[in-house]
């Protein structure tokens, strides 16, 4: 597999709107220090969600049954072997949007991988930038991020966050060079780290 420097997620099933926005600018910071990304959006692959038949825990490869009929396990694979990767994702109804969240449930046969081998040393990145449309809410993130932390221990990886609010027309975040300069910042922060 070929890999970039940078593997970029974008999680909106909205085609070019804020997550959008956040990894086109996540991209420009990273090739601005040298780096080659790729990016990908879940909203143009097939994810079936996960059937909990627990069949990856017994098999000897820890391999998920839907492997074969769906590209869940590609970019699963990919989060796996990736240097950095950044997540930028839409909050619906105060979590992830369902495509998402069917890849997440699909990582199952990671976790268990993960707990047989006892590898559990977080020394890699996963970057996350969510974006939501409410202005106020103390616990607008909270679901979300804690999902992301458990989602990513299994690939060995600790979050970095940067929670962006009252973004929701499409163009919102196109529109505010401020926030879009809090992603670049945010973004060159990181990786400068990583
Ligand atoms: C189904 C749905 C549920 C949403 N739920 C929330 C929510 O719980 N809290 C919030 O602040 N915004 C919510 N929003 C607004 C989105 O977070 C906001 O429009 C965001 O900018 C969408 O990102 P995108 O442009 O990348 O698709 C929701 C939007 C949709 C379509």
């Amino acid at each position: 597999m070929n890999l970039a420097d940078v593997l970029i997620i974008g999680c909106s099933p909205r085609d070019g709107g804020n997550s959008d926005i956040a990894v086109h600018e996540t991209a420009r910071s990273a090739v601005s220090i040298g780096l080659s990304v790729e990016k990908l959006f879940l909203r143009d692959f097939r994810i079936i969600p996960c059937k909990g038949c627990r069949i990856c825990a017994q098999s000897p490869d820890f391999r998920c049954v839907l492997s074969d009929l769906d590209q869940g396990r590609l970019i699963l694979e990919k989060i796996d072997l990736a240097r950095v990767v950044c997540f930028c994702s839409p909050i619906f109804f105060y979590h992830l949007p369902a495509q998402f969240k069917a890849l997440i449930d699909r990582s199952q046969s990671y976790y268990e991988r993960w707990i047989a081998t006892g590898n559990q040393k977080a020394d890699r990145k996963a970057l996350c930038i969510l974006v939501a449309g409410r202005k106020k809410g103390d616990a607008l993130f909270r679901g979300s991020l804690l999902t992301l932390k458990y989602f990513l221990d299994p690939f060995n990886r600790k979050i970095s966050e940067l929670c962006l609010r009252g973004k929701d027309g499409r163009n919102d975040l196109k529109k505010d060079t401020a926030a879009r300069l809090q992603v670049s910042d945010f973004i060159l922060r990181e990786l400068e780290n990583s």
